[in-house]
């Protein structure tokens, strides 16, 4: 077996955008790289874990050694996570998700024509938030939060509102957190805990979060 204070245990991680059709040939989406999910399933596999990538679409490849399953919308992620979450040590939901989703999704392309045309926009299920309600036996449940403003009490709002082991939380705008190589994370816990992980490239931000969860873990499962 492989040594690391991640040995034995398995770890089901999101990754990525997630897109929602309006047509057959048009979606909505964001700008996630999978940049950091998949440095978080690289870090894990290394420190021992059996890892399971859930991925929206991405132009990086799954890691080697690591179980991928590709995604498309948050409605497929919510799917493929919840089949196997359920038999996880641990979850971390680095993955974009989508909020909304079109109400609907035309069957054909939808036609241009001169008037005004709105969308109406339906909330989609909230993954990370599920898992961390599935009770007694969940696995340790690790959040990330993308932030413009307020960063400290809106990722501190997210921790206890839905419950969460730990939260990583970014600073995102048009030149940093997503699709940029490096990173910087804040990190909080129950309890009024909190690490600053400085900036550094994705894979190294990633080792050291890696290295914190499973601490966390760790105690949690001897108290
Ligand atoms: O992929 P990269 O280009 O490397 O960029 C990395 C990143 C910026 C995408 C990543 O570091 C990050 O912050 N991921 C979370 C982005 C996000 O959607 O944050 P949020 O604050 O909107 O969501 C909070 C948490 O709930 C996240 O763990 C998210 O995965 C989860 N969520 C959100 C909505 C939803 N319907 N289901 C969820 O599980």
């Amino acid at each position: 077996a492989t040594a690391g204070p991640l040995a034995g245990r398995t770890v089901l991680i999101t990754s990525g955008p997630t897109r929602e059709a309006l047509d057959p040939v048009r979606y909505l989406t964001n700008h996630s790289s999978g940049k950091m999910g998949h440095a978080l399933a690289e870090a894990a596999r290394d420190a021992g874990a059996r890892v399971v990538l859930v991925s929206g679409p991405s132009r990086l490849s799954a890691p080697a050694g690591v179980e991928a399953v590709a995604v498309e919308s948050a409605r497929d992620m919510h799917r493929e996570v919840m089949a196997r979450v359920g038999e996880m040590d641990l979850f971390i939901g680095a993955a974009a998700v989508a909020d909304y989703r079109p109400e609907q999704s035309a069957g054909r392309k939808i036609k241009k024509s001169d008037s005004d045309t709105a969308l109406r926009l339906v909330p989609n299920p909230d993954i990370l938030r599920e898992v961390a309600a599935l009770g007694e036996g969940r696995p340790f449940t690790v959040g990330f939060a993308a932030e413009t403003d307020d960063l400290a009490r809106h990722a501190r709002d997210k921790l206890d509102r839905k419950r969460l082991d730990m939260i990583a939380a970014n600073w995102v705008g048009a030149d940093r957190g997503f699709h940029a190589d490096d990173n910087a994370l804040e990190v909080y816990w129950p309890g009024d805990g909190h690490a600053s992980l400085a900036r550094a490239d994705k894979p190294a931000l990633a080792r050291q979060l890696i290295q914190l969860i499973a601490e966390h873990y760790h105690a949690r499962s001897r108290g």
